[in-house]
């Protein structure tokens, strides 16, 4: 007898599910492209597990169906639940580790997520993202190096927010462009723009997986974070975002899976009329202001 989670199963049934297993192995061993093979081989290997360690009963196939059917309904050029799915799964972000060996102190990536843009305007160094997008005005400022600490002039780095809503402007259905730039760094692989102090939102949950996290008990909001993705020649581009030291979100947890220890940065609060890096004046107005270092690993490693 051979015991499962909950079942016990006779070894002629055993048997017989292993043999199952076995011939659809086998049906892949003729595939002449390596890679793939490897890859249906291995996907029935773990689903095959999966149905046998759980006793996955006909009934909870046919839901399974329903949902993913669900997921490919909802999904339009505009929305795509199935890297909905696939993020609150942690899926897309274990293939990011996979994708993003460590490498020395190099900075860590994190999900992309569907709010990226590739024509943000570019904006000086010390300009503002912001774009009308209502929020507490947050100085972000640091350096971009290489692993050995070399300064790389002239770094692209992008960055997107949420507004205070917890909205992008692309959720706004109309043209605007807000909360979103790109500039470079100077000679000394310096950086610096205003932002807005980041606010936690919510993925789109008004669809299956968001059914999926309702019934699950867990919670659709992404701690607060100011995506970055920095490009340079010859080293490996790096999908980022800081978050917000402090932040309840933290505690209960990333919707999906992208907070990274390192990746934690103090927010400090800045008393209205604290004179600002660039004598900006912010009147009345309370600012923020943080710092993250980037590193980036060679493009080869
Ligand atoms: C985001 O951070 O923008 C995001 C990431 C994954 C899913 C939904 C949104
Ligand atoms: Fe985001």
């Amino acid at each position: 007898m051979t015991e499962t989670t909950t079942h016990t199963i006779s070894a002629e049934q055993s048997r017989r599910e292993q043999e199952l297993t076995d011939r659809v192995l086998a049906s892949f061993e003729n595939t002449p492209d390596d890679r793939l093979k490897q890859l249906m081989q291995a996907l029935t290997k773990h689903l095959h597990a999966f149905v046998r360690e759980v006793r996955l009963t006909e009934a909870e196939w046919e839901k399974a169906i329903e949902f993913l059917t669900n997921v490919g309904h909802i999904t339009d050029e505009r929305r795509q639940e199935f890297i909905l799915l696939s993020d609150v799964l942690g899926a897309s972000m274990q293939t990011i580790l996979v994708n993003n060996p460590a490498d020395g102190d190099a900075t860590e990536a994190t999900v992309f997520g569907p709010f990226f843009l590739e024509d943000a305007p570019e904006i000086p160094l010390g300009g503002d993202i912001a774009g009308g997008a209502p929020g507490q005005p947050c100085w972000v400022e640091g350096t971009v190096t290489d692993t050995t600490g070399r300064p790389i002039p002239n770094a692209r780095v992008e960055v997107w927010e949420a507004d205070e809503d917890g909205f992008y402007d692309v959720q706004y259905g109309d043209d605007r462009v807000a909360g979103r730039a790109h500039l470079y760094s100077d000679e000394k692989g310096r950086y610096a723009f205003w932002g807005l102090t980041p606010t936690p939102y919510p993925i789109p949950h008004d669809g299956p997986v968001g059914a999926m996290l309702a019934a699950t008990n867990r919670s659709p909001v992404r701690a607060a974070h100011l995506h970055f993705m920095v490009t340079a020649p010859a080293l490996r581009t790096l999908v980022t975002h800081i978050f917000v030291e402090g932040d309840p979100q933290l505690e209960i947890g990333d919707s999906v899976f992208g907070v990274q220890d390192s990746l934690i940065k103090t927010f400090a609060p800045q008393p209205a009329g604290t004179p600002t890096p660039d004598g900006r004046d912010l009147g009345d107005q309370e600012w923020a202001r943080t710092r993250f270092d980037i590193v980036l690993a060679p493009a080869t490693a």
